[in-house]
């Protein structure tokens, strides 16, 4: 059986994380989204929620489960029997980051591999942090995210008078 873990940060959930999750799915048995819960960062959302929001979402993805991590990737990795890590690459600007983390990886980590899907192209521009910065002016992030997550969003930012 092969098991992949999709790592992240997740806060929140984007159309293209899913984009992501619904074709990397297809490529395995089973499929752990891992959300990190990095106390350090300063998130908009807590793990529990995030980790609530991935699991609504997951509903018609029967092969996929959603769980938080912390520490080291390739351990949670070890620990839960996944032999594949998969990650997002939206533009070339990824790339560098994305190596790097990927060979480290395989360096402290010998059985573990790293593919990579290439966004699509309508998703290229698309990172929790942008939507998070559009969404604190009250701009309309409605395009970016899962419907069930807009309204979410707005309240973090004690924006209630957005158009559904
Ligand atoms: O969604 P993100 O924030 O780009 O995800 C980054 C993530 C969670 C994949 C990465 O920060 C991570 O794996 N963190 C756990 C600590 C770790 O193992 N770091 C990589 C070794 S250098």
């Amino acid at each position: 059986m092969k098991r992949a873990i999709y790592p992240g940060s997740f806060d929140p959930v984007t159309k293209g994380h899913l984009d992501i999750i619904a074709r990397s799915s297809r490529l395995v048995d089973e499929l752990v989204v891992g959300v990190l819960n990095n106390s350090a960062k300063n998130a908009l959302f807590s793990v529990t929620e995030r980790v609530n929001m991935l699991k609504e979402l997951m509903i018609d993805f029967p092969n996929v489960t959603v769980d938080a991590f912390d520490g080291l990737l390739v351990d949670y990795a070890k620990r839960i029997d996944a032999a594949v890590i998969v990650r997002g690459l939206r533009a070339v600007t990824d790339f560098e980051y994305e190596l790097q983390i990927a060979q480290t990886n395989h360096e402290i980590y010998a059985d573990i591999e790293t593919i990579f899907l290439t966004t699509r192209l309508e998703y290229a521009y698309l990172s929790s942090t942008i939507v998070k910065e559009v969404a604190s002016y009250g701009g309309d992030i409605s395009r970016f995210l899962p419907p069930q997550i807009v309204a979410r969003v707005y309240e973090k930012y004690g924006i209630r008078d957005f158009e559904k």
